[in-house]
Formats: C-alpha cells, structure tokens, sequence
C-alpha cells in the first residue's frame, strides 16, 4: 500500500522523460500527452490579455473592472478596494511581459519544439491550465498591496534593468528550446528521431537545462519590473525556483545515468552553482 502510494507520489512530480517507462497500469490511466503543453499557453495568453485589457481601460479610460474580477481579487487580496484607484503602470508593465512571454512559449510549443510520446499526470494538467489563471489575478493582488504608484516617467533602474533581464532570459529560453528540437532533426531539418539525445551547445555546455534556469530569470525580471518590493512575487520566484531545480536536477540525473561520456563538470540548473 505504502508502495503505490509513494508510486503515486512520484508519478504526480515526474512527467515527460523523467517519468519512468516501467509504471503500473492504473497509472497510465491518468496520462496525458505532453505535447498538451501548448493548452497552458494559449489559456494564459487569452486569460492574461484579456486581464491586460481590463487594467488598460481603468488606466487610460477610467473604465472600473469586471464586478466579478473585484470580488475575485477582494477575496484573494483581502484587500477591498476602491474603483476609482488607477493601477500601478509597473503591473500593466508586467502583465504584458507575463503576455509575451506566454505567446512565445504557445509559437514555440506550436512550431520550434519537437514532442516524442511523453506524458504527465492529469493533475499536472490540470495544475497547469489553473496556474496561468491563477498568476494573472496574482499580478493584479501584487498591485492592490503595493504602495506607491509608477508611472513611465518615474521608471527607475531596477526597473530598466528587468525588463532587460527579462529579455535576454527570454532570447537563452529561446536559443535552448531550439537546441532542443535539433537533437531531434537532421540538416534538412526533417525529423529523425523522437529520442532524448545529449544536448549540447548554448548555455547546455554550462547546465543540463538552461531552459529552466531562464525561467526562474523571467520570473526574477518581473520581480526588478514590480520595483523589487513585493512579497508576493517574490514567493512566486521561489515557487519557480523549486519547481524547476526540481524538473532540472530529475533531468541532469537522467542524462548522467544514460550517457557515460556526460560532462562531469556540467551543473544541473544554476551555471556553476547547482
Ligand atoms: N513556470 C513553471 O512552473 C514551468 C513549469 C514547467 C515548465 N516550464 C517551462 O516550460 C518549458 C518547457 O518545459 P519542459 O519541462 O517541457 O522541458 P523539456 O522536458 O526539456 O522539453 C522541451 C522540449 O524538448 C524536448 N526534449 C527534452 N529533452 C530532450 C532531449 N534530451 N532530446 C531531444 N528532445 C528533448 C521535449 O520533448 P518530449 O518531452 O516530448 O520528449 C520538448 O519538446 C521550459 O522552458 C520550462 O522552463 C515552466
């Protein structure tokens, strides 16, 4: 019993080609393809556009949210609050990077990365459509419990240096996703293989998953854009931290055992740190 329960355990954190071919049945029931990815990204660029678009209007047009996303975020901020308040710019600011960055991950899941047979749990599934949903109301509580107000002519440079953390996080996420879906095709670019090879190249000379270590920088750089202050993203960073250290170490232990030749130096998360 404490067996499948720790099976169960497992099976729940594990997914893709970390999840092990050798399961029990009843646990395949719950799989879904991972190349589902996509469904996260497409529910967070509707979900968080359209949060974009609401806070826009109250900004330029003095247009009051939704009576149902205020009584959302009342509930979740506990703080009630007015609807005249204009909203920090800094969140309408990381709202449209939370955006871009959705819409790049939807084109890439779309037309860069190349998906073998892997799956992930339905919970994971699940756990992932609620979780865009749930970081676009999580932006606009960050705004509510903030203090003071930004306004463009008062970005400051721990501002200026988050979005360019943002984007040169965004350009690694970019370049290892690509390098990815490489080790899949041939010159001609055709697919040649849904095999997890050795990845190499890029930033995967220094870690077994840069991908991941640009996403805890995205995370990071959104938290320099809200101006560094609030607690509440910075406990969506150690969220990403966690989870992805998590899904880069299962990885990085993955390819020591697979490949005898895998580089001793290389980390699995964190150049030359972890
Ligand atoms: N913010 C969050 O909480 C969160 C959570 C999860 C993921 N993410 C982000 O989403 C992105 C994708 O994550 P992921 O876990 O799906 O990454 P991943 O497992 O590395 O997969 C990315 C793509 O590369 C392929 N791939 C992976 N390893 C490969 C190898 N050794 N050889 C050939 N192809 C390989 C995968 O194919 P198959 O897996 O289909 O074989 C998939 O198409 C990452 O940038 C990650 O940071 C964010």
């Amino acid at each position: 019993m404490s067996w499948s329960f720790l099976n169960w355990s497992l099976d729940l954190i594990r997914y893709g080609k970390t999840k092990s071919l050798k399961r029990a049945n009843w646990l395949r029931l719950f799989d879904v393809p991972k190349r589902w990815f996509w469904h996260f990204y497409i529910v967070s660029v509707c979900w968080n556009g359209f949060l974009l678009f609401v806070n826009l209007n109250l900004i330029y047009h003095r247009q009051s949210y939704p009576s149902w996303l205020i009584a959302i975020l009342d509930v979740l901020s506990g703080v009630p609050r007015p609807d005249s308040q204009v909203p920090q710019l800094s969140t309408a600011l990381v709202q449209l990077l939370v955006w871009l960055h959705s819409l790049r991950r939807l084109l890439e899941c779309l037309f860069v990365s190349i998906f073998s047979d892997g799956v992930m749990h339905v919970v994971q599934y699940l756990f992932g459509l609620g979780y865009y949903i749930t970081l676009g109301l999580t932006v606009l509580c960050v705004d509510r419990i903030g203090k003071g107000t930004a306004s463009l002519s008062q970005v400051d440079w721990l501002q200026v240096t988050g979005f360019v953390l943002f984007i040169c996080a965004s350009l690694l996420q970019h370049q290892s996703i690509v390098l990815l879906a490489g080790l899949r095709t041939g010159k001609s670019g055709a697919v040649e293989t849904f095999a997890h090879r050795m990845p190499k190249g890029g930033c995967f000379q220094l870690v077994s998953c840069p991908h991941y270590f640009a996403e805890l920088l995205i995370y990071v750089s959104l938290g320099f854009v809200f101006g560094g202050l609030s607690l509440t993203w910075w406990l969506v960073v150690l969220y990403v931290f966690f989870n992805q250290a998590l899904a880069g170490q299962l990885s990085h232990e993955l390819y020591v055992s697979k490949y005898q030749s895998y580089p001793k130096d290389r980390k699995a998360f964190i150049p030359f740190v972890l």
